[in-house]
């Protein structure tokens, strides 16, 4: 067996994987599985990431009802979850006809120039030199500047730090329906020498800030106190202020939101972990708090509302190179990042809402349940045709784990 694999990258990917399936002792059917690609191509993959053996698939689902800024719009949602999809839906039937209204700031991203030992003159010199560094950021992309986007304002922070005092100078770069990180990095990069030469400072760090606060989006909906009922509303209140009040249930309330925006995110091809690190980021601002904010309108409706930064972008990236993220985008008809982003806003209220309805309503496991114990079933290795029987047996039992599911196989078989 080869234990020295170094130059695996430069491998073809055949080559890649007969190594993997010889030290991994893989068998010739896992082999062929992970050669077996959809759409997205080995060759394709190969160019996106690195030492490439495969890809990985996820269902893809469309979010049904959803009304947002007066619009119907059908939603593409990729997640590995039972339920998430079917919640988005009920949660958006719940709130029509008038559905969502959703609005976004200018797609400002934040570019950080690190500095070290800046004389104290700096932010005076680098605040008289922005014409020159408009000129420099904006010499570097010229379609973004084409299209109305480039460097917009300049910030400069002095803060604390461990090893002293840090001068932080922030390129605020409108980056218009991308995500934004190619731009800005490129930009605080070309940046930083000219900035170096003009303090005497030493840069360190030229990189994308992911707490975007210029590029929030904000989406409200209201659900009827006649759909609802008064004792679901109270109980939705109740729950949304044990979120304000307590971390360790605000942590879990965030994630039912992230459900909705990350299934969105991943079924168009963006990258997901940048708007989960700025939305937490965001929620901590001021001691960790709920993404969504949840009141009683002068009617006893329940208005649920939702504000945070959204880094997504319908252009670059994975957005143009995955096929299926290209067909989610065109199934939205999200023609630029904002409208995206406001959908995307929506759907994360809505997954809110949907789940905190549930759980003060029949508790969260009975819908849940029943897709689990499907893919339990798939688990234990059913087929498509065995999965509804071994399904129905295990939920009547109120059983549910792979073992079971392996002997209700056995027994369903040996009767065939
Ligand atoms: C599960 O993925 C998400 C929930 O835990 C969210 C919540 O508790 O609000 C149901």
């Amino acid at each position: 067996m080869r234990s020295d694999i170094s130059g695996f990258y430069e491998l073809s990917v055949d080559e890649r994987l007969k190594i993997v399936k010889d030290m991994c002792n893989l068998t010739e059917e896992e082999g062929e599985l992970l050669r077996k690609t959809g759409c997205l191509s080995l060759a394709k993959s190969d160019k996106m990431i690195e030492n490439v053996i495969g890809t990985i698939e996820l269902p893809l689902g469309i979010a049904t009802n959803f009304i947002i800024n007066r619009r119907e719009v059908l939603i593409p949602m990729s997640i590995e979850e039972p339920s998430v999809v079917a919640a988005a839906s009920h949660a958006a039937k719940l709130a029509r006809p008038l559905g969502f209204t959703a609005k976004s700031d200018s797609p400002i991203m934040i570019g950080q120039i690190q500095l070290m030992d800046a004389p104290p003159d700096s932010k005076t010199k680098i605040m008289a030199a922005k014409d020159n560094i408009f000129e420099i950021a904006n010499s570097k992309d010229s379609t973004l500047i084409k299209l109305g986007g480039g460097l917009k304002d300049i910030e400069v922070r002095v803060i604390d730090s461990a090893r002293g005092k840090m001068t932080i100078v922030h390129l605020l770069v409108d980056v218009r329906d991308a995500m934004g990180a190619n731009a800005v990095n490129t930009m605080c990069e070309s940046v930083a020498p000219f900035i170096e030469e003009l303090t005497g400072a030493r840069s360190v760090l030229k990189i994308i800030s992911n707490l975007a606060v210029y590029r929030l989006t904000y989406a409200e909906a209201v659900w009827k106190r006649d759909v609802l009922g008064d004792d679901v509303i109270e109980g939705i209140l109740d729950a949304y202020e044990f979120a304000v009040a307590d971390p360790f249930r605000c942590a879990t309330h965030n994630k039912g939101i992230m459900n909705g925006i990350d299934a969105v995110l991943v079924a168009t091809g963006n990258d997901f972990r940048a708007a989960e690190a700025g939305a937490h980021a965001f929620a901590a601002i001021d001691g960790y708090k709920p993404l969504t904010q949840y009141r009683k309108d002068s009617n006893g409706n329940l208005v649920g509302s939702i504000k945070l930064p959204m880094v997504a972008g319908v252009v670059g990236g994975t957005t143009n190179s995955n096929p299926i993220a290209k067909i989610s985008i065109k199934i939205l008809n999200a023609e630029h990042a904002n409208e995206l982003s406001e959908i995307v806003a929506s759907v994360g209220l809505a997954n809110n809402f949907a789940a905190m309805r549930a759980m003060v309503k029949e508790g969260i496991q009975k819908g849940h349940m029943k897709l689990h114990a499907n893919n339990i079933a798939l688990a234990a290795g059913a087929t498509h045709d065995e999965v509804p029987a071994v399904t129905s047996m295990m939920l009547a039992e109120n059983k549910i784990s792979v073992a079971r599911a392996s002997e209700l196989l056995n027994t369903l078989r040996k009767v065939e």
